[in-house]
């Protein structure tokens, strides 16, 4: 059984996991946060480089074995942050080299979706909402396939705008959930979905505009995630109904958002699908969804020996990728 190392570094997060024979040995993470403002991808970059060592001694630590024993590193090749994933490459390569093992480049928004197996998904379509995506997608014909998508900002994204517009700090759903959970009126707002994309430019300006006038901020927020949730779950409807598949699974960090849930969980019983959560720790951005695929490839057979061919791809599309693990 191959024990298999696993960097996570596209965003905000810098996470590594261990994982061996799909058992989760360690998940260890050091997330970059601020008090107020958003994210400076070379800022996040040099927390990545300055926690790197640390996570990893913690991960060796918490998994009860030798660095030694990893077989192979695996790593986020993308999508994501330049700077952030050019660290996490460069850290992949260290270990990678001083053991004299190969590397495993792993799609960031794929291993979202595998790790689901962990929780019984087995061929789901995924709900992908994190800060940067906002994707439905599902496995099809050879390919991982984006069904819908965000045609400009990540719902994540979308609302930590919002938030820094009001002056909360970064992550701000927790924050705006928070807010939300006390908003008693439905405001209306743009609902914007087109087929299975979706759009939330034209809800944040009238959000903009809403408070300026001095709206009610709880009633803002609860009518924010009334209005974006709904069009997801939209998406995610027409793509179990398209797809014909049985099972919906939910993947990226704004899944931690307990409205969201409600609202799929009902979706899925109207129309007799199963819904499949992971933990939170799994939902979020984490090294171990990053082993967890990184195994499964590398028991195909997929892994690059040469260090020096291996490259980041901060705009890696979901379905460039090649499955031929599947
Ligand atoms: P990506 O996966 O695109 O690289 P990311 O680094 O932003 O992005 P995640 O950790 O999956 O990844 O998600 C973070 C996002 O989740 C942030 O935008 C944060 O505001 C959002 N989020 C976390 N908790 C909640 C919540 N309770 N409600 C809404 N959004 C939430
Ligand atoms: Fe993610």
């Amino acid at each position: 059984m191959p024990t298999i190392l696993g960097i996570e570094s596209t965003a905000h997060t810098f996470g590594i996991g261990i994982v061996k024979n799909k058992k989760i040995l360690a998940n260890i993470k050091d997330n970059f946060t601020t008090e107020s403002g958003g994210l400076i991808p070379i800022k996040v970059a040099e927390h990545h480089r300055a926690v790197a060592e640390g996570v990893l001694k913690s991960a060796i630590k918490k998994s009860g074995i030798k660095l030694e024993e990893v077989d192979a590193v695996a790593f986020s090749q993308g999508p994501g942050l330049a700077p952030c994933l050019l660290e996490g490459k460069k850290f992949a390569k260290k270990i990678a080299e001083k053991l004299r093992v190969a590397i495993i480049p792993v799609n960031h928004c794929i291993a979202h979706l595998e790790i689901g197996q962990i929780t019984g998904a087995e061929n789901p379509v995924m709900l992908y909402v994190s800060g940067a995506n906002t994707q439905v997608i599902a496995y099809a014909s050879g390919k991982y396939r984006v069904f819908g998508e965000t045609l400009d900002l990540g719902v994540g994204n979308f609302i930590d705008t919002f938030a820094r517009y009001v002056g909360l700090g970064f992550p701000g759903g927790p924050k705006i959930q928070k807010l939300a959970e006390k908003g008693k009126k439905y405001i209306e707002l743009p609902y914007s979905i087109k087929g299975m994309d979706v759009s939330f430019t034209g809800m944040q300006s009238k959000l903009r505009q809403l408070l300026d006038k001095g709206e009610n901020l709880n009633n803002l927020c609860f009518s924010l995630q009334e209005t974006a949730f709904t069009m997801l779950v939209e998406a995610s409807e027409r793509a179990l109904a398209h797809t014909g598949k049985k099972e919906l699974l939910l993947g990226g960090g704004v899944v931690c958002n307990s409205r969201l849930q409600e609202m799929c969980k009902i979706m899925c019983k109207e129309r007799g699908a199963k819904l499949f959560v992971p933990e939170p720790a799994l939902l979020q951005d984490n090294g171990a969804m990053i082993a967890y695929l990184g195994e499964i490839m590398f028991k195909a057979g997929i892994k690059e020996k040469n260090l020096n061919k291996i490259d980041f791809k901060p705009r890696q599309r979901t379905d460039d990728v090649e499955v031929k693990w599947k």
